[in-house]
């Protein structure tokens, strides 16, 4: 069965799929993006992604290419004309092609892409063995609430990390504070056994799953604090974690080299990959 992308209208084989060169998105990244995970065949958060990518796009003028109702109808079609049953939707809304002038054009209409990919079921035994990190000045714009698809600073940070032989990097402002990953939320848990993560505001992504961990602990009766912390804090942490739509919950076992907790999934950590994967097994395809 061949792989099958969105473009503008059209569903196309894979290798067919193109945009223009004049595209604002190929341009000057000049459009947003979702990542939503597909779990036993059905799309994890469809909504908070959706409502996150209304929020997106509002924030950079960007107009819906389509009513979110039929977008909607169009990821659900990706997601069967792939026959995804695990596995991640991209979809990616951009100003459209116009001639390249800095200034939005007066008649672009938005670009929409969208691709699917299958991956292996999640598996809850290779997620908790934990990764390490490094930390790495975060260099980004001052806007990283809107899910941009200007990840350059991103990409130069994750491939940093790679080359330590990290899963990913942490970005550290001025000041010594950690932001995010590269491309999932941070957190850690204090020697007093609280729970800590950033709070929203311009310098992180408020990630879906980063919402979804908020739930299960507040259900969970973990103590949830939303603050910045440092590099130091971090390394000082009883337990570390990262979450994003790819990566899950991953427990952090190594920051900079240095082991975390006992260098092995903390209880707190283990406890909400338990709840998560639950909460992932129980969600049902929506009306
Ligand atoms: N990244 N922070 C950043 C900078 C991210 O790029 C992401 C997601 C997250 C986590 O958000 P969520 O839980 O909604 O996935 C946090 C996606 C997966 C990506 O770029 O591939």
């Amino acid at each position: 069965m061949p792989r099958i992308a969105y473009v503008n209208g059209k569903y196309v084989r894979h290798g067919d799929a193109f945009v223009h060169v004049e595209d604002r998105g190929y341009q000057f990244a000049d459009g947003v993006y979702e990542v939503i995970a597909v779990h036993g065949g059905v799309l994890v958060d469809e909504q908070g992604h959706l409502d996150r990518l209304g929020r997106s796009l509002a924030e950079l003028a960007i107009a819906w290419p389509m009513p979110p109702k039929a977008l909607k109808v169009v990821i659900g079609e990706m997601v069967r004309r792939n026959a995804i049953r695990d596995g991640f939707l991209y979809l990616q809304i951009t100003r459209g092609v116009a001639p390249r002038e800095h200034a939005f054009p007066t008649h672009a209409k938005s670009s929409c892409v969208m691709t699917a990919r299958r991956t292996r079921p999640l598996d809850i035994n290779e997620i908790s063995r934990g990764v390490a990190v490094i930390t790495i000045p975060d260099i980004r714009w001052k806007r990283c609430d809107i899910k941009a698809i200007s990840l350059l600073p991103n990409c130069l940070g994750k491939q940093r990390a790679r080359e330590a032989g990290a899963y990913e990097a942490w970005l550290v402002e001025a000041g010594g504070l950690i932001t995010e990953g590269t491309s999932t939320n941070a957190w850690i848990v204090t020697a007093g056994g609280e729970l800590v993560t950033r709070d929203t505001g311009a310098a992180i992504l408020n990630g879906i799953t980063r919402q979804a961990v908020m739930k299960l602990a507040g259900e969970e009766g973990i103590a949830l604090v939303e603050r910045p912390f440092g590099v130091d804090e971090a390394k000082a942490a009883s337990e570390a974690f990262i979450t994003s739509t790819t990566a899950f919950i991953r427990p952090v076992i190594r920051i900079d080299g240095v082991a975390i907790g006992g260098g092995g999934i903390g209880p707190i950590c283990g406890r909400l990959i338990a709840c998560y994967a639950d909460y992932l097994f129980g969600q049902r395809a929506g009306p």
